[in-house]
């Protein structure tokens, strides 16, 4: 199976860091899913460390485990359910160990997946974590806990997250909850509720106090952050004319402005939505990075229309064009769905020619996977057998790497300022960081920090990744 392939359905699990004191209860959460679970895994540490919970890494001596959860696809549950595997056998030898199922699959199955999975203590939706300290108090009074329900208010903008990324240098800020777009394929707004933005002043706040705690970068989170508005409703009236309005693009701005070393990343961005003022947004702060992942999921009209997208090809093509003409180096990516309901092969080889127009930098690619409730899965039938899915995917995946191989060869001998993240999984003794294209570059270490920005010139690369040497 491709890197691309396998990565997207792992999700990514994430450890607390670890603390020695031994009297109070211990807590291991591990994340799976988009960065906005991360990033609410954050908030849940944040709510719990006030309870006095400190956190450890082993979940062999853990009080309460909590595996915040991802429903995107039927693989992405079948990995938390292995996992609880595992905790449920733990459980058996600790009979005290609270374990908690936190997230859009908590969301989704409800009080249900109490009697899925035995053993299983507490089930917690997104937008019930301010709950969590009462729903533990009556877990360890002998009851079983549910709170599943999704608020229209609701953004935590109050709570200063605990932050759970190692490197202590980039970070990701939740900027808007939930969707209202309805796709049919996408089980998100059943799990997260309706759309909510955040205030902007506690969005810049955050960002300020990660400047001052060493950090660089910043990735403003929401499921369509084009729709992020504050103090205007859906039809574009003022609710409080006392207060500023903002739209995404002045949202992006205001933290542009909270530090020049402060890169600010933002993601997704909806086709149907994004606008020229976020890319000339862009374009005014060299801060504010030149990359935007855009998915398109379909290169066919007709998937399109029945994916209920609200674009087509043509607006998409219009929107890459636009990009390039206010923003020439941007870096792009996208995210393709193959074997969605009646996709013929024609509507296939409409995808294959998209990635001929378009040479994405990076492609997040998966094979359809029908999700409960959603509209696909109540109007259409999931039709595409399994190995025609997964060949139409491979062979995305085959012409998405020729393309960012092709891409990535382009940069060689070019310098660009990268700003060091850490080391490399398989290198220790190389820095690996991005561009402001997100281009992700390896170099050595030559004495340097993490956090630094530094320039590198590009020496030889591969499909995923540009390697290079310090110049400055
Ligand atoms: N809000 C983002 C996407 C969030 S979900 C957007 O609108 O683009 C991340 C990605 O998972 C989607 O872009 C889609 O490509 C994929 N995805 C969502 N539902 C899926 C399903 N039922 N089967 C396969 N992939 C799916
Ligand atoms: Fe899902 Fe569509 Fe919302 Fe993205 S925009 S989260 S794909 S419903
Ligand atoms: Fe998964 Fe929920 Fe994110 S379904 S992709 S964790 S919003």
């Amino acid at each position: 199976m491709s890197k691309e392939i396998d990565e997207s359905l792992q999700g990514t699990a994430t450890l607390l860091a670890s603390s020695d004191n031994e009297d109070t209860k211990k807590l291991y959460l591990e994340s799976y899913g988009c960065a906005m679970n991360f990033s609410d895994s954050e908030v849940v540490a944040s709510i719990l460390k006030k309870e006095g919970y400190t956190t450890t890494r082993d979940f062999e001596e853990a009080d309460v485990v909590f595996v915040n959860t991802c429903s995107i696809r039927d693989k992405a549950e079948q990995t938390v359910r292995q996992r609880l595997h595992i905790f449920k056998k733990q459980k058996r030898q600790k009979p005290g160990l609270v374990i908690g199922v936190l997230g859009c699959m908590a969301e989704r199955l409800k009080d249900s997946l109490l009697e899925e999975e035995k053993l299983v203590d507490l089930v917690v939706g997104p937008d019930a974590y301010r709950d969590l300290p009462n729903l533990l108090e009556n877990v360890q009074g002998g009851q079983r806990a549910v709170n599943v329900l999704l608020s229209r208010e609701e953004t935590y903008a109050d709570i200063s997250p605990i932050r759970l990324s190692e490197n202590g240098v980039t970070a990701f800020i939740s900027i808007t909850r939930g969707c209202d777009n309805m796709c049919s394929f996408c089980v998100v707004p059943f799990t997260r509720g309706r759309e909510r933005s955040r205030n902007p002043l506690s969005i810049v706040a955050e960002a300020r106090e990660l400047v001052e705690n060493g950090y660089k970068e910043v990735t403003l989170l929401g499921q369509n952050v084009d729709s992020y508005r504050w103090n205007i409703n859906k039809k574009g009236e003022i609710e409080n004319p006392a207060i500023p309005t903002t739209s995404f693009a002045e949202l992006l701005e205001m933290v542009a402005k909270v530090s020049p070393e402060l890169r600010v990343r933002f993601s997704t961005s909806h086709p149907k939505d994004m606008t020229d003022e976020v890319l000339h947004m862009m374009a005014k702060y060299k801060n504010i990075c030149n990359y935007i992942h855009l998915p398109i999921q379909s290169g066919s009209n007709e998937m399109l229309k029945k994916m209920n997208r609200n674009h087509t090809v043509e607006w998409y093509l219009n929107r890459i064009q636009r990009i390039f003409e206010i923003i020439p180096d941007c870096g792009i990516s996208t995210d393709i769905i193959t074997g969605f309901c009646d996709e013929t092969e024609e509507n296939h080889q409409d995808t294959i020619k998209l990635f001929e127009q378009v040479k994405f930098n990076l492609a997040y690619m998966y094979f359809y996977s029908e999700r409960p409730k959603t509209l696909a899965e109540r109007k259409f039938e999931d039709n595409v057998p399994i190995d025609v899915k997964k060949r139409r995917l491979n062979e995305v995946v085959t012409i998405h790497r020729n393309n960012a191989l092709e891409q990535n060869k382009k940069q060689v001998g070019k310098v660009f300022e990268v700003l060091i993240e850490g080391e490399p999984k398989k290198n220790k003794e190389q820095f690996s960081g991005r561009t402001s294209e997100n281009f992700y570059v390896v170099f050595p270490k030559e004495g340097l920090s993490k956090g630094e920005y530094i320039n590198v010139k590009i020496t030889d690369c591969s499909s995923a990744t540009l390697i290079g040497e310090i110049v400055s």
